[in-house]
């Protein structure tokens, strides 16, 4: 009779905010995989509880406290119970949650997790653990094994921010701009293809100025995000390419460029404009004008004909008048955007707008908010809806969350796509005929046999 293996450690891990927070509890889970740990997705099941954290809104961060807070209980009945809390407010309430929440055990911040293994062992050893330390490398090497989705997967390729846009903390809990070597990135792709992976999406805080910390290469030259781009373009496997977010200041001729030329570069930029009024941004330190914003826009078009361009926009920024909100209306009028993520200004402490009156009462925030939701419905469903009629190609996900006898997938300028079709399709692309549309998504039929 074989011994039985010993059971595996239950993680619980929990990611709020962006992109990035995802991506770095998927790397600490990688560090605690490699010491026997296993994700489960019940937390009442879990020895340890991490919550990957984020501080762009005070209502981000309260849901956070809440949620700390109703672990107390159950800490006081199993005490072995531990419980961690990373990312960016980690990074910046650091000591205070320790002492606001005495059980909780792990605090990390941004540039530690890592070593997330070594600090739940002492946490075990020792007690509460405060680790918020920013200087040194960031190892984010990992196993590439370790990933939610098959057939796609985040990379991140820069760490941190240099800007000081006045109402964003990111800079502070982040730190400043760390890149990866691009030999780095493009080693991780070559393994997550091997593996079976078709998508890619680079992370950074602000991606286009990839590359600014790296030393010049052999031609002289330091790396661009866009010669990243078509250095992962040449991984055999990798099908798509996809990258998060940028900063229309620093957009650079020779990405849209690049993504105008590769066809594995998805025809999407993520491209937060935050305010249509110039007074608007100029009091947030944008470094650009709603003008040149458009013109930014009229040339990826130029570039990459068909590209879908999707934006943040902030409502109720200190002083915002309503003229300077309606700026910001006819830009989305203006621009025609597949999606726009909408935020009501939160000030955070430490940042310059804190100083300036938050004016904008909470109802005139929230109205803002919905008008342009809706201004933006409008805009989504008569895009969208040009697609009837046309045939797409589809990176299947699986059955879709709403109707598991559907399966969803995603198309090039990153619309969900609903058809129905066989499970065993997951990870696949496959044709659609698109039949019909809504504001979210495309509905249509699969092609039989298209997938490839
Ligand atoms: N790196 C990205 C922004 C990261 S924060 C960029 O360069 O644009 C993600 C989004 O949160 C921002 O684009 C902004 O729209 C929103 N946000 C940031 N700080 C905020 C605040 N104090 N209040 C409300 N929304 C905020
Ligand atoms: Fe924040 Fe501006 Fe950097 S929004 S992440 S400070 S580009």
């Amino acid at each position: 009779m074989t011994a039985e293996a010993p059971r595996a450690r239950k993680v619980y891990v929990e990611a709020f905010g962006c992109q990035m927070n995802v991506l770095d509890g998927e790397l600490a889970l990688s560090r605690l995989a490699s010491k026997g740990w296993e994700r489960t997705e019940d937390a009442e099941a879990a020895e340890l509880i991490l919550f990957n954290t984020c501080s762009v809104r005070d209502q981000s961060e309260h849901r956070v406290w809440s949620r700390l807070g109703a672990l107390r209980e159950r800490k006081r009945t199993d005490p072995s119970l531990l419980i961690g809390v990373m990312g960016c407010m980690a990074q910046r309430e650091a000591e205070s949650i320790l002492r606001r929440m005495p059980h909780v055990d792990i605090v990390c911040g941004t540039r530690r997790f890592p070593v997330m293994d070594a600090l739940v062992e002492r946490a075990r050893a020792e007690g509460q653990v405060l680790a918020v330390e920013t200087d040194g490398y960031v190892d984010v090497r990992r196993d590439v094994r370790i990933r939610p989705q098959r057939h796609r997967a985040f990379v991140s390729v820069m760490r941190g921010c240099d800007h000081k846009c006045s109402y964003c903390i990111v800079p502070r809990t982040r730190g400043p701009q760390i890149d990866r070597s691009l030999e780095d990135v493009a080693e991780e792709v070559r393994r997550l293809a091997d593996d079976g992976v078709r998508e890619v999406t680079l992370l950074g805080q602000n991606i286009n100025t990839y590359g600014r910390t790296l030393d010049a290469g052999p031609d002289g030259r330091r790396p661009t995000l866009a010669t990243l781009i078509r250095a992962v373009d040449r991984v055999p496997g990798i099908e798509r390419i996809r990258f998060l977010t940028s900063n229309p200041m620093d957009l650079r001729e020779d990405l849209l460029e690049a993504m105008g030329e590769l066809p594995r570069a998805c025809g999407y930029l993520h491209f937060p404009a935050q305010s249509g009024s110039d007074a608007v941004l100029r009091r947030m330190r944008r470094g650009y004008t709603r003008d040149r914003y458009l013109e930014l826009c009229a040339r990826a078009r130029e570039l990459c004909p068909g590209i879908e361009l999707a934006t943040d926009l902030i409502v109720g920024f200190p002083g915002e008048t309503e003229e300077e909100y309606l700026a910001t209306r006819t830009l989305v009028e203006q621009v025609g955007f597949k999606q726009i993520y909408v935020f009501k200004y939160s000030p955070r402490p430490g940042t310059a707008a804190s100083d300036l009156a938050d004016d904008v009462p909470e109802a005139e925030k929230k109205r803002r908010n919905n008008d342009l939701l809706d201004l933006q419905d409008e805009i989504a469903l008569r895009r969208n809806s040009a697609f009837a009629g046309r045939r797409i190609e589809v990176l299947v996900d699986g059955p879709s969350e709403k109707d598991a006898s559907r399966l969803a997938g995603l198309e090039d300028g990153h619309r969900t796509v609903i058809f129905e079709g066989p499970a065993e399709l997951s990870g696949r692309f496959v044709q659609v005929d698109v039949e019909r549309a809504t504001a979210p998504a495309l509905y249509g039929r699969l092609v039989a046999g298209s997938e490839r």
